[in-house]
């Protein structure tokens, strides 16, 4: 959808604590580059690097396209990021579903991230119990540890209309993992398997990001976000041990939203990391 220039300086306005409303998927694709080379820029400035768990599903493309782009690319020091990938679908990496096949078509070809910095889930390895083992070992030799899990700086999520978010779907007993860090359940209801993070470890993040657009997931992110359900979903179930859970969501999506009051239009941090140009 092309980036009409009203878009660019449009405002997301915060319609309940952490849920951004942009206007459409671009905005909300605009909205999270800044907000990852914002966090980029906090982790580098802190710890020297920047770890990042990418989403896969087909909302996050027009983000990464953005962060290619001239206008973000130069923002974030990427020789210091290092990429995983919150769930991955048993296919190679050359294949249309692959999450690593899209972030790297879309992004990581156009930006100087080192290759020993990406770090791919091999869920199409016939042994895939090893490859998730494999994931973790990879996992413990980059990421912090912090109460017995790695701790992302950031980790980016998309919701399905079912309330899944990775590859952790509802009634699954993968829900009440409490120690492993990698699974690799089969989905009934698409008859595949996956390699997604854990609960827990997704929960030990800095920061969680969910990317929500389109109108057929309104009743869904209004249970989300509002539902008091005793089976509540796996993107309602999930909730930051220490860090902040942010919803950057387009008016469709948040159709079905009561503002708990209008809390602001948040203006983006003007600063060393937000693109000239860009508010
Ligand atoms: C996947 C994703 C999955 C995705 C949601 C939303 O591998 O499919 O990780 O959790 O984020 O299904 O997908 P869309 O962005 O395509 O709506």
């Amino acid at each position: 959808m092309a980036d009409s220039g009203a878009n660019r300086n449009r405002l997301p306005r915060e319609i309940l604590p952490g849920v951004l409303v942009c206007s459409d998927p671009t905005e909300v694709a605009r909205t999270a580059a800044r907000r990852f080379v914002d966090y980029a820029w906090q982790a580098i400035a802190r710890h020297g690097r920047f770890h990042v768990a990418l989403s896969g599903g087909s909302t996050p493309l027009e983000m990464y396209r953005l962060l290619a782009s001239n206008e973000f690319r130069l923002q974030v020091d990427w020789p210091r990021v290092h990429v995983f990938w919150s769930d991955e679908r048993a296919v190679p990496p050359d294949h249309p579903d692959s999450n690593y096949g899209m972030a790297r078509r879309e992004l990581l070809l156009h930006v100087p991230i080192p290759p020993g910095n990406v770090h791919r889930m091999e869920a199409d390895d016939p042994r895939i119990g090893r490859a998730a083992h494999n994931y973790e070992a990879a996992m413990r030799r980059v990421l912090q540890v912090d109460g017995g899990f790695p701790a992302f700086h950031l980790v980016l999520l998309g919701m399905g209309a079912d309330g899944h978010t990775a590859s952790l779907f509802p009634g699954s007993s993968l829900l009440r993992e409490t120690s492993r860090w990698v699974s690799t359940p089969i989905i009934l209801k698409l008859g595949a398997r996956r390699m997604t993070l854990t609960l827990p470890v997704i929960e030990a993040a800095e920061r969680v990001l969910f990317l929500v657009t389109g109108s057929e997931k309104a009743a869904t992110l209004r249970e989300v976000l509002c539902g008091k359900s005793e089976c509540p979903l796996p993107a309602q179930m999930l909730k930051p041990r220490h860090g902040e859970r942010i919803f950057v969501v387009d008016e469709a999506a948040a159709a079905l939203l009561e503002p708990a009051t209008e809390l602001s239009s948040t203006p983006e941090k003007p600063g060393p990391s937000t693109p000239r140009g860009s508010l």
